[in-house]
């Protein structure tokens, strides 16, 4: 079927994808409508906020994307089933998270949302309608998705026409903190189908910015899978570099130095060496444990082992950076306060889907302490609901065992502490003046670094004692 250039978009989930992948789209394409709509009306009235101020997610650069494109070409709205008659695109941007009970549990993803948009989809379509799959799902779930797409819709004396589909993969490869970057400047689009006509339909949005060279066509099944490979690469090497981390520390290594003599072989490269805390974030866990899912479906025992071992490794390194600030402070942080600077699994994200802040702080707050957290963007009531615990207020409340407090600035959040700990890499925490900070702790001090932001000499010369993830001592 011969079609024609989109006009109408619909998308399906207003989350961290839908959200700036359409507002981009908008921006770069006036001529196309695109209506992004969700069943979380707050969001969409968040999505909606007319100073920009109150955006469902903090992203670099999106306030200026959205008041550009927002009511000329692009609308968020709630009404499903209309967006999607008047749409010749749909895009399932919905979530996929790691399934909870049944077969599969703990590893495959969770498609209840995605089926419930496909049957909407075939409920609602008029005309031919290219259905996109930009959520990351398992590979061969097109085929799931086409087959309900299948059933008939119409009565056949009814005298509608019944909806035709064509089903593309189009997976999106943007991280949180660049997103908007990302999606301007892409390393690749990838687009997955069998219906040339509908690839190049989808392809053409694109070429709007996007180089020639840089979309890439494949085969359906060939582009679901390049998803799930490619985030499980990816939290290899930190994997990899956080091994690497640890046995610095017990050598005398230092971190650091061997991730810029291996980054420096153009074969390995820079990039996505940095040890931490460990991977956060909603992909990178789900994503290779649906990964390791599906090679035990395929019966591949030995592949699945190998991918398992990138998210087991992830867990232990979050597991013992608590111990080790335990085992630092004498042994005990029962009633002792602690400040954690950054909360979000990585900076410049209000998100703490997966934070290793969580299983720190948590950790920390079995162990008895009193945490004073701070983050430039993640709300107290984000980090209430991951901890499971209400905060005291004020800072002078800030007592007895397993409590926290929100502190709104750095100063409030290291009034008494034995330590601070920094488990987010924002921009702020790089430069901080910590002679000052050093006079409000209780001497002797620390501070765990597991972000290489703080530069040693400052902290030592401040009279404070420092611990830097993957740096041994002499
Ligand atoms: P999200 O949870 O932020 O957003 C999903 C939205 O879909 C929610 O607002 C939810 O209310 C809505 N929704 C669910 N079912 C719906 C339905 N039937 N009708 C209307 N709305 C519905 O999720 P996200 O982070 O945007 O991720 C979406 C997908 O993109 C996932 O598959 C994820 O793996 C993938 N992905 C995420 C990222 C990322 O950085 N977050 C990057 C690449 C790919
Ligand atoms: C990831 C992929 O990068 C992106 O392509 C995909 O579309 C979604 O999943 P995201 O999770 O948003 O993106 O952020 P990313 O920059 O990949 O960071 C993930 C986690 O790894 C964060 O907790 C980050 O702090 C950590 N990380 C990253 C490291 O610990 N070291 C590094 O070198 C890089």
């Amino acid at each position: 079927m011969m079609i024609s250039p989109a006009k109408s978009i619909c998308c399906i989930g207003a989350g961290y994808v839908g959200g700036p992948t359409m507002a981009v789209i908008a921006d770069r394409c006036p001529d196309i409508e695109v209506t992004v709509v969700d069943l979380n009306e707050d969001r969409i009235t968040a999505w909606n906020d007319p100073d920009l101020t109150k955006l469902p997610i903090y992203e670099p650069g999106l306030d200026a994307v959205i008041a550009r494109a927002r009511g000329r070409n692009l609308f968020f709205s709630t009404s499903v089933s209309e967006a999607i008659s008047s749409a010749d695109m749909v895009f399932i941007s919905v979530n996929t998270p790691t399934k909870k009970k049944g077969i599969g549990a703990g590893q495959a993803s969770d498609l209840r949302w995605v089926e419930a948009c496909a049957r909407q989809v075939v409920e609602c379509a008029k005309g031919h309608t290219v259905v996109i799959e930009k959520s990351t799902l398992p590979v061969r779930t097109a085929a799931a998705i086409k087959a309900i797409l299948d059933i008939p819709q119409r009565q056949p004396n009814s005298g509608e026409p019944s909806p035709t589909f064509s089903v593309l993969s189009n997976p999106e490869f943007l991280a949180e903190g660049t997103a908007i970057r990302d999606l301007e400047q892409p390393d690749r689009v990838l687009i997955g189908g069998e219906d040339k006509d509908a690839v190049e339909a989808l392809a053409a949005i694109y070429s709007n910015w996007v180089p020639t060279n840089k979309i890439l066509r494949t085969k359906l099944w060939s582009s679901e899978l390049s998803k799930l490979t490619a985030n499980a690469f990816l939290a290899q090497r930190i994997s990899s570099i956080n091994s690497v981390a640890a046995l610095c520390e017990a050598t005398g290594a230092d971190v650091r130095e061997v991730a810029l003599a291996i980054g420096t072989d153009r074969r390995i490269g820079s990039e996505f060496l940095h040890a931490g805390p460990g991977f956060g974030g909603s992909c990178f866990k789900k994503d290779i444990l649906n990964l390791v899912y599906l090679c035990h479906h395929f019966n591949l025992p030995e592949v699945a082992n190998y991918w398992n071992q990138v998210v087991a490794l992830n867990a232990w390194q979050q597991n013992r950076i608590a111990d080790l600030v335990v085992q630092t402070l004498f042994g005990t942080v029962t009633g002792k306060r602690l400040a954690i600077l950054g909360f979000a699994f990585k900076a410049d994200t209000n998100d703490t889907r997966e934070s290793p802040a969580i299983r720190i702080a948590h950790d920390l707050l079995e162990e008895g302490a009193q945490l004073a957290i701070h983050d430039p963007k993640v709300a107290p009531e984000q980090i209430s609901v991951d901890l499971q615990k209400k905060p005291c207020h004020p800072l002078s409340d800030l007592k007895g065992e397993g409590t926290w407090h929100f502190s709104t600035t750095i100063e409030d959040a290291v009034q008494g502490v034995d330590a601070v700990l920094i488990l987010t890499e924002w921009e702020q925490y790089r430069n901080l003046n910590w002679l000052k900070l050093a006079s409000l702790m209780r001497a002797p001090a620390w501070v765990f670094d597991t972000r290489s932001v703080v530069t040693p000499t400052e902290i030592a010369d401040a009279g404070l004692r420092v611990w830097r993830l993957g740096e041994g001592s002499e």
